[in-house]
This record gives structure tokens, sequence and C-alpha cells, in this order.
């Protein structure tokens, strides 16, 4: 299968990472947005006007099914938009179902991390209406993340300072769980670990979205055998033009950081 996936930025590679673990069969084609990232901090029109593009662009190279790895485009978009294309659209959201699931019993709160559009979005304060019957869930916006993840600087003093302002209002020994409402933010756990009084449990969607597109595509058992030997392709454009070589090894970087990251 070839498998579409794509971000404003180097976020989605976090979901890519994940797919190439748990299905690294298929062909994939990840897209980065660089013209326009971060789409965080845009307006929603102009995020829809991107993702249109980007959709009508992925269907053109022939995918089968097309993993939007960013929860603020998601965000943006209508239920209604999906369906009317040919082929299967699966989104992200954040993982607020999931951290109640898995911790939600625990006395501690829950802080779910995302971009401003996210948090401000109505389809975050649908799900949380919808899920946190006991008011536990709290949630912060972080795009200062975004824009260190875009320069490659995932840890050390700035960002442990922009963290620590951004968390400060909350009372963090109370905090057992962070939810990763943006896919940049993976790159990112060792900071939250530091700024932490604790070691708090984190929650991405990442896997479960890349579960729910392998369902859509006839994939029912995808045992997490993670070193499955055979490997499709993958093509990595920026904003639609092939990745360079200095782009190549900002790539290996963040899949570096990224395999850091799932020890954490
Ligand atoms: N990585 C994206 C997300 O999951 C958005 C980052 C941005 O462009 O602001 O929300």
């Amino acid at each position: 299968m070839r498998i579409g996936i794509f971000d404003s930025g180097l976020g989605g590679l976090s979901v890519l990472h994940c797919a190439r673990k748990m299905a690294p069969e298929h062909n994939y084609i990840f897209y980065a947005d660089r013209e326009h990232v971060p789409y965080g901090e845009k307006t929603i029109e102009e995020v829809r006007e991107y993702v249109d593009h980007i959709i009508r662009f992925m269907i053109g190279k022939g995918v089968d099914i097309i993993i939007i790895a960013c929860n603020t485009a998601t965000s943006s978009l209508s239920m209604e938009y999906r369906k009317k294309f040919p082929i299967p659209i699966v989104g992200m959201e954040p993982a607020v179902k999931k951290a109640l699931d898995e911790y939600g019993n625990q006395k501690e709160r829950v802080l779910v991390a995302a971009t401003p559009i996210t948090i401000h979005g109505h389809k975050l304060e649908h799900l949380i209406q919808d899920l946190d019957h006991y008011h536990k869930v709290d949630l912060v916006a972080t795009p200062g993340l975004v824009r260190f993840a875009e320069k490659g600087i995932f840890f050390g003093k700035e960002v442990y300072e922009y963290l620590s302002t951004a968390l400060s209002k909350y009372d963090l020994e109370k905090v057992g769980t962070v939810v990763l409402g943006c896919t940049h933010f993976n790159y990112f756990k060792e900071s939250f670990v530091k700024v932490f009084p604790h070691r708090p449990h984190f929650v991405d969607g990442n896997e479960g979205t890349v579960r729910q597109a392998m369902r859509l595509l006839g994939y029912n058992n995808i045992d997490t055998n993670y070193y499955n030997q055979k490997h499709g392709l993958i093509t990595y454009l920026f904003s639609g033009k092939a990745a360079s070589i200095e782009d190549m090894q900002k790539i290996e970087r963040c899949m570096t950081q990224l395999d850091k990251m799932m020890k954490i």
C-alpha cells in the first residue's frame, strides 16, 4: 500500500516513525508543509486551505490513504470535509481518551499540551465535555515547542525555560499524565521530565492513529512486531518538493531523537 502522512512540519515524523515500526512493509510518502509551519498560530481558514491543497496533491500521487499527522489540521476540519474524498483520511486528536482510560482512575490530573488552534477549538472542547466527567483535565498551549522542533532544538536551557514558564500556572505536583496533543511535542519528553517534580506518564495518539489507518486498509491484526524485516520505500517531500541532503540529515536527527524518546 502507499500511505500518505502529512504535517505542517517535522512533528509528523513521530507518526511516520511509529508507522514504520508497526507496518514497515508499506510505502510511505511523508509531506511536511515547511512553507506554512507553524499551523497552530495561523487562522483556521488558512490551515484549511493548506490542508486542502496537500490532500489533493497526495491523492494525485496515488496514495491509498492519508494520515493527517497533525492535531491542529484535524481540529480545523469537519468530518463532512473528509468524506468528500475518494480515499480514507485519518485525522488525529489529542489522546485524552487514552489518558483517561489508562490513568484516569488515579488521583492526579491530566494535562493536555497542544497548539493554540487545538486548545481553543470546538473539537477538543467537545471531547473534554464527553470524556472528562470528573474534571481532571487541564489544557495548555505550548506553540513555542513547535518552533524549537523545527530548528532541531530538542533540549537545553531555552527549551527548559520556555516550558517552565508555560507550565508555571499549574501545580505540577498534582499532574500525573501529560497528553502530547501536538505531534511536534514527542521530541520533548525529557524536557517535560526536567520541568516536572516527578516523572509523569506520557500519552500520545500515534499508535492509535496508525492502527486506525491500518484497520481502514483492511489490516485488522497488526501485531506490534516492531522489527518486521520487510521495508517499503519512504519519499520525503517539503511543501511538495523533494528533500535536500540537509533535509535528510535533519530527518535523521529527528528519527534519532524519536528513538531516544521511545525509552522515556
Ligand atoms: N504538529 C502539529 C500538531 O500536531 C502542529 C504544529 C504547528 O504547525 O503548529 O498539532
